[in-house]
């Protein structure tokens, strides 16, 4: 298939933001910039396009695809029984990276949201996308734009290598600043509940959600039969070609057990500053005690280490407060839950 690039870096390139909402008003699936990363869109009102998604990433029939739009209003076309804070929500973090699963509207189809009885919405701050968006006059439903099981893609490059020929078009826009996916909470269950960690921390939210509960999916495999309220938590993700074992400890004591593994294929994912002592190759994904910085290098850092031929890494596990709870929830899964305690 033939897959058009389109390059809009700002909301002024109006001719390229009109054949992109015209790819998507006839049906055609997009992948388009945000500040997190790259999603794949298609029109969330259009079934079909929206199946061409699943085929199209390889992606798991069950798994529920978050819908974004340009104005707080149409949370009332998307969402019944939305509930007081997620207006005080959408006040604080919108336009931004937070998601918020309230209960689906009957207009809404199932394919968008795997059949549950909720959906998952989000305002995305990066202007190419909001200006794509309100061209389209419609919600765009937007995976993160990467073959399923893949690390997500922060640049266009990256969309390109897992995307090209399978899709009809990829806007070409600057990288991904926040480089992690959205925070995503639901208001639909019991108690307001963080289901996958993002830019916007714990701490943030429980400025407006005082009793916000962390799902225990969010640090650890989910036990074997335990129902995962969300379902991408349950997937191996952002996998690398190579085996990745998460070790957690001070910097020496990484430097020295990594050291000892030294062999063949042998890697290590680092921080800046363990980089001189140590014996193995290595990719480094940010600098120490920076996790704005390891956020926006991890997944590029995941992509390098394919590119060059690592068998195994080892990579040093981020602080787990403030955005490195989301570092810290990504690399354990892509070390399918692996974790070395030095
Ligand atoms: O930052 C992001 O959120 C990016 C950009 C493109 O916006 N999108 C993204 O989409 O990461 P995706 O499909 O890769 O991850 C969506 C996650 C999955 O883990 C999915 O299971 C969960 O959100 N999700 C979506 N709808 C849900 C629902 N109704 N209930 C529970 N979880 C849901
Ligand atoms: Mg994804």
């Amino acid at each position: 298939m033939d897959t058009k690039l389109l390059k809009i870096t700002s909301s002024k390139d109006t001719e390229q933001i009109k054949t992109a909402a015209e790819i998507l008003k006839s049906g055609g699936i997009v992948a388009i910039p945000t500040e997190t990363v790259y999603g794949l869109a298609a029109n969330a009102y259009n079934t079909k396009a929206i199946q061409r998604i699943f085929a199209a990433k390889g992606r798991p029939q069950d798994n529920p695809l978050i819908v974004h739009i340009a104005e707080k209003d149409t949370l009332y076309e998307l969402a019944v029984d939305i509930p007081e804070t997620a207006f005080a929500l959408a006040d604080r973090f919108w336009p931004g990276p937070l998601t918020i699963i309230l209960k689906k509207s009957q207009k809404l189809p199932d394919s968008v949201t795997a059949g549950l009885g909720t959906v998952a919405i989000r305002l995305p701050s990066n202007e190419v996308a909001r200006a794509i968006i309100k061209m389209c006059g419609f919600p765009l439903a937007a995976p993160s734009a990467n073959l399923s099981g893949r690390p997500s893609p922060t640049s266009a490059e990256h969309v390109i290598m897992d995307l090209y020929g399978k899709i009809d078009a990829i806007v070409l826009s600057d990288n991904s600043e926040v480089g992690v996916e959205s925070t995503v909470i639901t208001l639909a269950s019991d108690r307001p509940r963080l289901l996958r960690p993002g830019a916007v921390t714990p701490e943030d939210l429980r400025q407006i959600l005082p009793d916000l509960q962390i799902d225990p999916a969010v640090f650890a495999e989910p036990e074997p039969g335990v129902k995962v309220q969300s379902p991408g938590m349950k997937y191996k993700h952002y996998s690398p070609k190579a085996k990745i074992v998460l070790v957690e400890g001070n910097s020496p004591d990484f430097i020295r057990f990594v050291n000892s593994k030294k062999g063949p294929g042998v890697y290590a994912l680092c921080f800046s500053d363990d980089a001189q002592f140590l014996e193995v190759p290595y990719v480094i994904y940010g600098k120490t005690a920076d996790e704005k910085e390891q956020a926006s290098h991890l997944f590029s850092a995941l992509r390098e280490l394919d590119s060059k031929s690592a068998k195994i890494a080892y990579a040093h596990a981020p602080k787990k407060d403030g955005i490195g709870l989301a570092v810290y929830n990504r690399l354990i899964r892509a070390a399918a839950f692996e974790v070395v305690r030095l």
